[in-house]
């Protein structure tokens, strides 16, 4: 079965092939970080405006590079949310007229599931797995006993992980998004320099909280002489990530033991972090889990993993209507 996916709930305008039968055959990605980095931040309207000249460009160019028509595929899907309300129409009623077009089934696909079923694009995921999300808009823990299922078990009370990042990059006069600059220059950094903050980690619940973390770094930066040397900010790098890795899987590991799983997966773009990735590995070895981190080309958005999930819910049975409807937010529901 040949799924072709659509990605554009934020800032990425991607388009991907998954082939059931070979794997991703293709993932493009059309970044528009140079238009947003005046801003410091994405500008939603003009994220919409990119996807509507960028996605049927790509479209064709993928079928062209893969020689095949809309007639040869076997489905689409489609990211319906959460996402910029406007960037996420873009993506919607394109697919919906190419499903139209070529008579094709077409689902809705919720962005968050796509980050977690990335998982299975890098190997065949073990269950009952705890997973998790951590990406530009989500810190959650996640149950998921299969594909399909899914329980939060907790999340933030304030910003998400990847929000921590590129607000300390901000901080530090770093570009955004803040996390491969902070991932980079926290290998550099002085371990014990600096002591930020490792909020409610005697809370019985699952809940993380950044926003103590942004005023800690803050307040240390505007101690230090002006403007910060390259080693101060490689200091700051180095304890900021520190922190925000012990909050993540103090959380993760914790949720893991309640529920007895097999294994541990990370999701979301900052599942890309070197360190993360590394202690996730060390923590998951000492307690018999099993861990594979997901390919960093799959970690923040892709189209990809939309393909993919949405080959996983057609498979199963399951279509929507040209009724679909977007949403800015919500969390991954159970379909299965
Ligand atoms: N190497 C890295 N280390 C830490 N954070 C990273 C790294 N690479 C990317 N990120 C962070 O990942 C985030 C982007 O992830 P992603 O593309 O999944 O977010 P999003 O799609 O904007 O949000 P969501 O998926 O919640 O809707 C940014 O906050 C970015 O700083
Ligand atoms: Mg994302």
């Amino acid at each position: 079965m040949k799924v072709l996916g659509i990605e554009t709930s934020c800032d990425d305008t991607s388009v991907a092939l998954y082939d059931s039968e070979t794997g991703v055959a293709e993932n493009l990605i059309s970044s528009q970080v140079e238009l947003h980095n005046n801003f410091g931040g994405v500008v939603p309207e003009l994220a919409s405006r990119a996807h509507l000249v960028n996605l049927l460009p790509i479209v064709d160019h993928l079928l062209q590079r893969q020689n095949l028509t809309l007639k040869d595929l076997d489905g689409l899907a489609v990211t319906a949310g959460p996402g910029l309300v406007g960037a996420l129409l873009v993506g919607l009623s394109t697919g919906k007229a190419l499903a139209m077009a070529a008579d094709l089934p077409l689902v809705g696909i919720h962005h968050i599931e796509g980050h977690i079923l990335a998982n299975a694009l890098t190997a065949d995921m073990v269950f009952p797995a705890m997973v998790l999300v951590v990406s530009g808009g989500h810190s959650e823990v996640i149950y998921m006993p299969e594909v399909g299922r899914y329980e939060k078990l907790g999340g933030t009370l304030d910003d998400a992980a990847g929000e921590a990042f590129d607000k300390t990059a901000k901080l530090l006069g770093l570009p955004y998004p803040g996390g491969p600059p902070i991932d980079r220059l926290a290998r550099k950094g002085t371990p014990g320099r600096f002591s930020f903050p490792r909020p409610l980690q005697k809370d019985p619940r699952i809940v993380f909280s950044f926003s103590g973390l942004k005023t800690a770094v803050r307040l240390a930066v505007e101690k230090l002489p002006q403007p910060l040397t390259e080693q101060d900010v490689c200091d700051v790098c180095y304890e900021t990530q520190e922190a925000i890795v012990d909050s993540l899987l103090q959380r993760l590991f914790k949720a893991a033991r309640l529920k007895h799983v097999k294994s541990v997966y990370l999701a979301g773009g900052v599942a890309a972090n070197g360190r993360l990735r590394e202690r996730t590995a060390e923590e998951a070895q000492k307690r018999g889990l099993h861990f594979i981190p997901p390919e960093r080309v799959y970690c923040t958005d892709n189209a990809a993993m939309i393909a993919y999930a949405g080959w996983c819910h057609l498979d199963a049975g399951r279509r929507d209507g040209l009724d679909l409807d977007s949403f800015p937010r919500g969390t991954v529901t159970t379909w299965r």
